[in-house]
């Protein structure tokens, strides 16, 4: 039986493209992403998913705080797994609730370090240089209510140099993440 995955993402996407893209060139994966849900309007991942053809949800902060619109479309297209791809605004228990085990994330670092509450993006690399790390990496992870603290299911790590800026060590983090990500959804 295929898995149906409903995306999740705030800014530029390219880890969701990933995604869509692998698994519609490979169905044997048996992996389909139904739809991309955003809560900014002019997040460039909703134009990506646009351009594709993929259905598209954006939540305002309104009906997030309840989920019942997003419930309704999650629920219409029986999405089984919701995969965060740089969302940026915190799950609420419903959500949680709602798809137990169900919901996974990735992060630009090895958590449990430079994790949490406004961790994400140039901030996670700045932090990781600013500390001398001779690694970084990505976590993939179960999501729950708190930021970036659901149990880990996959690392992966890069050596740092000295010199490396802090936008070297994104671009090879995220190298990383969307030779990694699809792998370990299908792996789920
Ligand atoms: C990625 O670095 C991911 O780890 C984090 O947000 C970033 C999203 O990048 N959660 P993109 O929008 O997929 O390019």
């Amino acid at each position: 039986m295929s898995k149906r995955i409903a995306l999740f993402a705030s800014g530029t996407g390219s880890n969701a493209r990933v995604l869509i893209d692998r698994f519609r060139e490979h169905p044997e994966d048996g992996v389909e992403v139904v739809l991309l849900v955003s809560n900014k309007s002019t997040a460039g991942a909703l134009m990506m998913a646009a351009e594709r053809g993929l259905p598209t949800l954006v939540v305002k902060r309104a009906d997030w705080t309840e989920g019942k619109e997003l419930l309704r479309a999650l629920d219409a297209l029986r999405v089984d797994l919701i995969v965060l791809a740089g969302f940026l605004w915190l799950i609420p228990a419903y959500l949680v609730q709602a798809y137990p085990n169900k919901i996974v994330n990735i992060h630009p670092a090895l958590l449990p370090k430079y994790g949490g509450k406004g961790m994400y993006g140039r901030h996670v690399h700045e932090a990781v240089k600013a500390a001398g790390e001779v690694e970084s990496g990505i976590t993939i992870h179960y999501v729950d209510e708190n930021y970036d603290e659901g149990s880990i299911i996959y690392q992966a790590a890069v050596r740092l140099d000295p010199e490396d800026t802090a936008e070297q060590i994104a671009e090879r983090v995220l190298r990383l993440e969307h030779g990694n990500y699809w792998r370990v959804v299908y792996g789920l």
